[in-house]
């Protein structure tokens, strides 16, 4: 047995590192949350329940419904509409009594609020009593900000500006227990996260504040193998030191995670890349495949990059990133084996796009 009494109408269990509650609504009672895996508890609760909250269709917070649906066919599924669509896909069923959130709606004392994002596009949060069900956001505390900070970097920092936005949503709003989807018990001894909920929305804002510097940042990140395509590197480097602060980095030379971290800083992402069996390093790729392609939406980039014969490497890169949504400043910059004068020239003009900017 895992209850945790929270106020007089609401009661935290844990499932796992997972949490779900009870609310005893004016009128009837609630289920809010979902598990992987339905325990026993979770099932017996579902089974007494008029109706059930999911605060996203996330699978991990939402298959345990087929489960619930077995003992309670009839519960009230309460999702915002980008969720309840999720909801019978993931279980593959129209059979369920469906009920839209609505943002702002109330409910038998219970408000809903519609904030998106968190980490999925459906996300809701639900507030009873002082109560804030508030799904992923604010979730994984395990006694120290550690455990906080770790999920929020592993599944909402990408999203950091619906984030902004829920806290700017909860703004005035009286918050006296906030209670997460996921987290380890809290160290008064209850399973639902108690730390100060006007602590939590600090620690979010400084978190989810977009990265601000003076000058803007360039990543140049390279491989080369004769060293062809680090001297157009260097070169560009040199071109964008007027404009830019720059992290030139050899690709071979650095950790993944160091080239990410650039990539991530940087305003405008130039990659230099060698061809080696018509295709461009390991390297290069996990630099690619790290890209937050959120966030960075967007982003200024060029390629460029010595080859022998066809130089299929730099055209895979720059395909690539173009079906990422970056937008390219000029067309990749090819030489052939050593960069000619006309080829510096010809990377000159691309950067210079840059510099315009
Ligand atoms: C093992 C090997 C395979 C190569 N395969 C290709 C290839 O498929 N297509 C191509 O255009 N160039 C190919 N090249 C040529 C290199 O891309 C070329 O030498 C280039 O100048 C290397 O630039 P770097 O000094 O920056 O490494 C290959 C070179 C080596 C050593």
């Amino acid at each position: 047995m895992s209850a945790d009494k929270i106020s007089s109408r609401v009661t935290a269990y844990a499932c796992g590192k997972y949490r779900f509650y009870t609310v005893s609504g004016d009128r009837s009672k609630w289920l809010v949350g979902g598990v992987p895996e339905a325990s026993e508890e979770y099932i017996r609760e579902a089974a007494g329940a008029d109706s059930i909250v999911l605060l996203t269709s996330r699978p991990e917070f939402s298959e345990s419904l087929s489960e619930v649906l077995k003992v309670n066919p009839g519960i009230r599924v309460y999702a915002s509409a980008a969720g309840l669509r999720n909801i019978k896909e993931i279980l593959n069923t129209d059979g369920i009594n469906e009920r839209l959130i609505k943002d702002g709606a109330e409910e038998d004392g219970i408000r809903f609020i519609v904030t998106p994002g968190l980490c999925w596009m459906d996300s809701v949060m639900a507030l009873t009593d002082g109560v804030l069900f508030s799904g992923e956001m604010f979730s994984g505390f395990d006694g120290s900000a550690a455990g906080l900070k770790r999920y929020y970097e592993e599944n909402l920092a990408v999203n950091s500006g619906f984030v902004r936005a829920a806290l700017g949503k909860l703004r005035g709003t009286e918050i006296k227990t906030v209670c997460p989807a996921y987290g380890l018990t809290c160290p008064q001894g209850s399973v639902c996260l108690s730390a100060e909920p006007d602590e939590l929305a600090a620690k979010y804002r400084e978190w989810s504040e977009p990265h601000r510097s003076e000058r803007k940042r360039a990543a140049v990140i390279y491989a080369s193998r004769y060293g062809y395509t680090r001297s157009m590197a260097e070169y560009a480097a040199e071109l964008l030191s007027i404009g830019f602060d720059v992290d030139l980095l050899d690709a071979r030379r650095t950790e993944r995670s160091g080239l990410a971290a650039a990539a991530e800083r940087a305003d405008v992402l130039l990659i230099g890349t060698d061809t080696v069996n018509r295709n461009a390093p390991r390297e290069i790729w996990e630099t690619v495949t790290s890209l937050d392609t959120v966030n960075k939406r967007g982003m200024r980039c060029l390629v460029f990059g010595s080859y022998g014969w066809a130089g299929e490497g730099i055209k895979l890169i720059d395909s690539v990133l173009s079906s990422m949504g970056m937008r390219r400043a000029a067309k990749p910059v090819e030489a052939l084996l050593k960069p000619s004068e006309k080829d510096l020239e010809r990377l000159k003009k691309a950067v210079e796009a840059f510099l315009k900017e």
